[in-house]
């Protein structure tokens, strides 16, 4: 039998040209894995029959919606996490899933090779490759948009003498990397950084700008899981689909950023999110009503930590999962409901309502029924600044002594 090699197939014309590219350099068999992540667009059966039609010796369709949603989606909404306090890691979650599927095809298949098409300046190939060295380490890996430097143009110059059925015509001057949990633009007029984007390149979010009625939502939360929308149970890859709906009609979620990539380059990034930031915003405020003050205060250090191991490329690593341990901890009382305002670009939250709240009526009241102990303050605040009292009467000394 030919050795095998296991393909990340996009459909897109950097990885229908590794099809024949990859059969000719390995002289293996060539299975392309198409992993439906939500990226919507082109029927990813039609996808798999392009793969076929390039010359793939068999081609794969998993559909990983589901566990996108729960297993890597719901998390980041528990971490709160935002890279760079603005971009809700949306390529950075779906690779680990990815690399995931790819292994156990490669498992299935007896492959011994693995290839993707990221090119040698992202993130994406160390999401990859860092993926597959914990899952798989025995798998060879390939990348032949960076390894053997293909340019556009000779990558279409290339799918033209083998005859590959892609349509080179309609390619958007734009890098798009689209899933249930956001769309990333990148390229094109926008490494400029001082150029505006365009209309154009939105597709999840709505212009903020155009006048529309507000959409007001109830999201409840489980233990810092979002469960239902407006009172109506929903699976989580149901809950974002109506979330990117709601919040994306009313033009929530769009991010334009200056980005630190993990190869030194900074990078002009535009995002749309609107689920991500929608629930993020909910989740964030269920926690400052539910977490006790430290636990929170510590929590934000542990979220930071998580989105840049999970940017970085490290989600199968042991630091990731004794941080989501101690998420997971840290949500046992986030439960509740927000309710929030969708409206010109913004997800405001307008209630909050808990069993598990902290906030306590009688302390919290300036008004009739007040039962915080107002004499216990005076104390309280002496001791609490005896220690700056302390150091400035001893530099007030020091000076003294000094002149
Ligand atoms: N800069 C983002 C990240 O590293 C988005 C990458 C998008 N990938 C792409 N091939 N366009 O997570």
């Amino acid at each position: 039998m030919n050795e095998r090699v296991v393909l990340a197939f996009s459909g897109g014309l950097d990885t229908s040209v590794a099809i024949p590219y990859l059969a000719e350099q390995t002289g293996g068999d060539v299975i392309a894995v198409a992993v439906d992540v939500g990226q919507g667009g082109e029927d990813l059966d039609a996808i798999a029959k392009r793969a076929i039609d390039c010359g793939a010796a068999e081609a794969e369709v998993v559909d990983a919606r589901e566990e996108f949603a729960a297993d890597f989606c719901l998390p980041a909404v528990r971490a709160n996490a935002l890279y760079m306090d603005k971009y809700p890691l949306l390529s950075g979650l779906s690779r680990p899933l990815i690399v995931k599927h790819l292994v156990a095809a490669a498992q299935k298949h007896g492959a011994t090779m693995v290839s993707h098409g990221c090119t040698g300046k992202g993130n994406d190939q160390v999401r990859f490759e860092a993926g597959l060295s914990a899952l798989a380490p025995h798998l060879k890996v390939i990348a032949p948009a960076r390894d053997f430097a293909w340019t556009r143009d000779k990558a279409i110059e290339y799918a033209a003498s083998k005859n590959l059925p892609i349509d080179v015509s309609s390619k958007s001057p734009y890098s798009i990397d689209q899933n249930l949990w956001g769309r990333a633009v990148e390229t094109g007029f926008l490494e400029d950084i001082w150029n505006a984007p365009i209309e154009d390149i939105y597709s999840y979010c709505a212009d903020p700008a155009v006048t529309r009625d507000p959409d007001e939502l109830v999201l409840t939360f489980d233990s810092g899981v979002p469960v239902a929308i407006d009172g109506e149970t929903k699976t989580p890859l149901e809950l974002i689909a109506e979330l990117n709906a709601r919040a994306g009609a009313q033009g929530v979620g769009r991010i334009d950023m200056v980005e630190d990539r993990l190869v030194g380059i900074k990078s002009r990034e535009v995002y749309e999110a609107p689920a991500a930031i929608a629930l993020i915003a909910a989740h964030q405020e269920l926690e400052a009503v539910t977490l006790e003050r430290d636990l929170a205060r510590f929590k934000k250090g542990t979220e930071q930590r998580w989105t840049e191991l999970v940017y970085d490329g490290l989600w199968y690593s042991p630091l990731r999962e004794a941080l989501d341990a101690f998420i997971d901890s840290s949500q046992t009382h986030v439960s509740g409901d927000i309710r929030m305002t969708l409206h010109g670009g913004r997800a405001t939250v307008t209630g909050r309502r808990s069993d598990a709240s902290l906030y306590d009526f009688g302390l919290a009241t300036y008004d009739e029924g007040d039962a915080f102990d107002q004499s216990l303050a005076k104390g309280f605040v002496e001791l609490w600044s005896l220690p700056s009292k302390m150091a400035s009467a001893r530099d007030a000394r020091m000076k003294e002594g000094g002149q």
